[in-house]
Parts: structure tokens; C-alpha cells; sequence
């Protein structure tokens, strides 16, 4: 059993294994957040930030895991700008390594994309529960395809474009990766990543469930 919330924007968090974990918690500044502040989270045990860009949250992720102890999960130089910020708990990894944490593993996968430190990625967590893939923001590539190997119960997929892929970019990776359902985030908070859901669901196709989350919204997996 596991549940999934969304957050807003590309903040998410997941109910799995006994463990929170928070995906790009961006709080402070997010117009989807259904928070108003970062204090408003309760727990967490594990924080995942796939890069350094303002909207994916990494100063609430500082105030979150300072407050909760949580472990915060990041790309090496990433994780050691959180180490410099006092973070108690710190798990660095790269493209290509996989770090287990209380009985869940997470895997630190590519994303074509820019930022301040390191190298962006996405995640693919998995627990006998749940194999999810947060892509957090990327262009589409061919090596994408190599996910389907993963057997995803469901992906996390950008779809605002600008930034990361559109939505026709985004329906061709969820052909590619295969996953048994695909939740569209990183669209509508700001005027320059406006998206059609219905029109990503429809690229998307029958075969594979769109499930469009209002935030503050539950997808639960048994
Ligand atoms: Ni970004
Ligand atoms: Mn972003």
C-alpha cells in the first residue's frame, strides 16, 4: 500500500514502506501549493531534490529536513550545497547509482536539462510497494526508453514545455518508458508553462491512464 500527493507545481509527496517522502518540495512562493508555508509539513523521512532551480524547492527542503530530521537525497555537489547549509541528514549519489535508505532504494537517473550546481536527474524510488519514476525537469532523449526495464507503476512527467518537455514531447516518453500510469506535473504555475491535461491524456492515449491530480490530491496504490 502507498499513496501519493501532489504538492503543486513538481512537489510531491509519498506514503510508502511506513516512510515520507517529499519529491522537489517547493513551498514558499509555489501558486499550487495547497500550504501556505514550509512549516506545514508535519514529517518527512526522506527529501528528494532532482536540482537547484528556485521552483523545486530547495530552501524549503533546508527548513523541512532541519525541522523534521529527514534525510535529503541529492546529486553530489548538490548535497554537499545542503551539507554547507547545516542539513543534519545528507545521502549523496550520481547518474547511474542507486543509495538505500530504511528499506526503499533510490536510483539517480538522467535529466536533460541546466542548473546552478552539479547536474540535474530524476529519481526512480522503489519499494515492493511502488516503482515510481519523478523525471523532475528534462527534455525528452532517447535514452529515456531504458525505464520501461524499471516495469514503473507510475511516472512523473513534466509537461509545461519551455523548460522541459511539452505535452506531445511528454506523451512520446511515456510511449518510451511504458509505465502503468503517468501523472502530468510542472504545468499551469506560471504563465510561461500553460498545458493542456486533457490534450496531454488524449497524445497519451487509452492504453496508458493519464491521472490528472488537483493539488492536495491522493492516488493510492495497492
Ligand atoms: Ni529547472
Ligand atoms: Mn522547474
Amino acid at each position: 500500500m502507498s499513496e501519493l500527493r501532489f504538492l503543486g507545481h513538481a512537489a510531491f509527496e509519498l506514503k510508502v514502506g511506513g516512510k515520507i517522502l517529499l519529491f522537489d518540495p517547493w513551498i514558499d512562493g509555489n501558486p499550487q501549493s495547497p500550504f501556505s508555508s514550509p512549516d506545514d509539513i508535519g514529517a518527512a523521512d526522506i527529501i528528494l531534490v532532482t536540482h537547484d532551480h528556485a521552483d523545486h524547492g530547495f530552501d524549503d527542503a533546508v527548513s523541512i529536513a532541519k525541522r523534521t530530521a529527514a534525510t535529503v537525497v541529492a546529486i553530489a555537489e548538490l548535497a554537499d550545497r545542503f551539507r554547507e547549509e547545516s542539513v543534519p541528514k545528507v545521502v549523496s549519489g550520481n547518474i547511474g547509482g542507486t543509495v538505500g535508505i530504511g528499506g526503499i532504494r533510490i536510483s539517480f537517473v538522467p535529466a536533460i536539462h541546466s542548473c546552478g550546481v552539479g547536474v540535474p536527474c530524476g529519481f526512480v524510488v522503489r519499494h515492493p510497494d511502488i516503482a515510481l519514476y519523478h523525471a523532475g525537469d528534462t527534455a525528452l532523449f532517447g535514452d529515456m526508453g531504458q525505464l520501461a526495464d524499471e516495469q514503473l507503476d507510475i511516472a512523473l512527467l513534466p509537461i509545461g514545455g519551455t523548460f522541459t518537455m511539452d505535452i506531445r514531447a511528454a506523451a512520446k516518453a511515456v510511449e518510451r518508458i511504458r509505465p502503468k500510469a503517468v501523472v502530468p506535473m510542472h504545468y499551469g504555475s506560471f504563465p510561461s508553462i500553460v498545458a493542456d491535461a486533457e490534450e496531454f491524456r488524449h497524445l497519451v492515449g487509452n492504453r496508458i491512464p493519464t491521472e490528472i491530480m488537483t493539488s492536495g490530491g491522493v492516488l493510492s496504490f495497492k
